[in-house]
């Protein structure tokens, strides 16, 4: 029987768990939300990182900035938001509109405030095995693995994507967790190959149902961290109900990375507060 990896129960249990610790430590963590524009899906995953604050007691703040905004007004935002010693951390919401630079603005965060783990310093000490702030559906990913015991030491694991937000971290902390990793992309050669031999399969493609049963080692662990519209249905690039029948566990969407990727935000935005208390002291 396939085991569900249930990211719904398990981001709920470490909601709660962090509800009391922030309540215990007498600190007033807060998050600074930034949108640009008004896409509908990044409003809604917006709306839902502020009620996770809400819930855990996590004070946020939201900058909406218009659509035609230059990259001077985004960088000023955050800026802003960079020398206010209220904010612990600041989250650009992305993809930012076609016109704006987004390297630019990721690289003006404080690296001390970027929750989001994507400023190239934060990346940097991930990559050289001392992880900070490390983003936050990968960092889930992990969290969820390691709930259900997944084994990865030694594990072959086939990451699909190299973004800066899911694949080319993701693929950094496997390795930091000592498994033996492989990053697939749009260019890989013979990619069914390359997935048949993951112990682990990670994919972050953005393509419904790309990956089918006959791709997947049996027995293999299935991450699925797509999220993709089919027949209007919400749909990972996992064909959920096919792969199931060979893999030994497996994500679903919805219900499976979504949520650990907030509650992971809130986990960062609360040490964000608690280093900056104990630099402070
Ligand atoms: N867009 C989709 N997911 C995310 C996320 O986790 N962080 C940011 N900044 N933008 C996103």
């Amino acid at each position: 029987m396939v085991i569900i990896l249930d990211g719904k129960k398990c981001s709920e249990k470490r909601l709660e768990l962090l509800k009391e610790e922030i309540k215990n430590s007498g600190l007033n963590p807060r998050l600074a939300t930034v949108i640009v524009g008004s896409d509908p899906a990044s409003k809604m995953y917006v709306r839902m990182k502020h009620r996770a604050c809400e819930q855990v007691g996590i004070g946020s703040v939201g900058i909406e900035l218009p659509e035609d905004s230059a990259t001077d007004k985004v960088l000023k935002a955050v800026m802003q938001l960079n020398q206010d010693p209220d904010i612990n951390g600041i989250l650009v919401q992305l993809p930012l509109p076609k016109e704006v630079d987004a390297e630019c603005v990721i690289e003006r965060i404080s690296p001390e405030k970027d929750v989001d783990g994507y400023h190239p310093e934060n990346l940097g000490l991930l990559f050289s095995g001392r992880p900070r702030f490390t983003s936050c559906t990968p960092t889930g990913i992990m969290t969820l693995l390691k709930e259900y015991k997944i084994p990865l030491a030694g594990a072959r694991a086939v990451v699909v994507g190299r973004s800066i937000d899911v694949g080319r971290p993701m693929a950094a902390l496997l390795l930091n967790a000592d498994a033996t990793v492989t990053i697939c992309h749009s260019k890989t050669k013979a990619l069914a190959e390359e997935l048949k031999r993951a112990d682990i399969l990670i994919s972050a493609i953005g393509k419904a149902h790309f990956i089918q049963p006959e791709m997947v080692k049996p027995g293999a662990v299935v991450i699925d961290v797509g999220i993709n519209q089919l027949d209007g249905k919400l749909v990972g690039d996992v064909d959920y109900a096919k792969v199931s029948e060979i893999a030994s566990a497996i994500t679903p969407v919805p219900g499976g990375v979504g949520p650990m990727t907030i509650a992971t935000l809130m986990e960062n935005t609360f040490r964000a507060a608690k280093v900056k208390a104990c630099n402070r002291a």
